[in-house]
């Protein structure tokens, strides 16, 4: 009944205004995933669980990533991540710390069209897909990244305690195909890899499209 009541109100949220979004964050993976949103915030999710995030029409350099590895909570907020975290607490005011595999997304942008990526230049923690629902006047579905070996076939000076650091990772434009980001490449294709890898790597949607995220889709 909850669910049903949950649906009708996004239902009618979605009517009222056009072109917000809704994106549904759902764990797949064996693992608990805590996974964070700026907007929305962060929560818990275990293996199986989905999260909903009511995002508003033009928001712009929206976010979602998962930490994983997290502590018990303590005093109301979590106590330590070993990716993602951001000062221990679940509502970030910017991205956590690295290793993350980030999603990325603006909406409603040129032409009224929503833009969206999965980024791997802050490195990679947790195998993710971004994809429009019911998206038949997408330009080409979305991207995925869904290798779980990326963690285990790291390279050992980039390896990290729950993921895979990227060394272009803060070196901004002065970091490209070349500068040790081909393993990224070459397991994840869809993805970004170093800050101007543009070319094939941004998907777009009408604004008022929905999305999931999947985590170990
Ligand atoms: C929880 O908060 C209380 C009061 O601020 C503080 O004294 C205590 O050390 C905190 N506990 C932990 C584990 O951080
Ligand atoms: C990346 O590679 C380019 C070309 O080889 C080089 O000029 C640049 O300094 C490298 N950047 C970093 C951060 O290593």
């Amino acid at each position: 009944m909850a669910s049903v009541l949950r649906v009708l109100a996004l239902f009618l949220f979605a009517a009222a205004c056009a072109d917000a979004a809704s994106i549904v964050v759902t764990n797949k993976c064996g693992y608990t995933v805590h996974p964070a949103a700026i907007p929305g915030g962060g929560t818990q999710l275990n293996t199986g669980d989905s999260w909903f995030i009511d995002v508003p029409a033009g928001t712009q350099n929206g976010r979602v990533w998962g930490r994983t590895g997290c502590g018990f909570i303590i005093n109301g907020t979590l106590g330590q991540c070993q990716t993602g975290d951001c000062g221990g607490t679940l509502v970030c005011k910017k991205v956590g710390a690295q290793p993350i595999t980030l999603a990325e997304y603006s909406l409603g942008k040129k032409g009224g069209m929503d833009y969206f990526d999965i980024s791997l230049v802050h490195g990679f923690n947790a195998p993710m897909s971004f994809l429009p629902t019911g998206g038949a006047k997408c330009s080409r579905g979305g991207p995925s990244c869904p290798v779980q070996e990326i963690t285990f076939d790291c390279p050992s000076e980039q390896r990290q305690k729950a993921g895979c650091s990227n060394p272009c990772d803060g070196k901004g434009s002065n970091c490209g195909p070349n500068n040790g980001t081909q393993y990224f490449k070459q397991r994840c294709p869809q993805t970004i890899t170093y800050p101007r890898d543009t070319k094939n790597t941004i998907y777009t949607c009408p604004a008022g499209t929905n999305y999931e995220i999947t985590f170990c889709p």
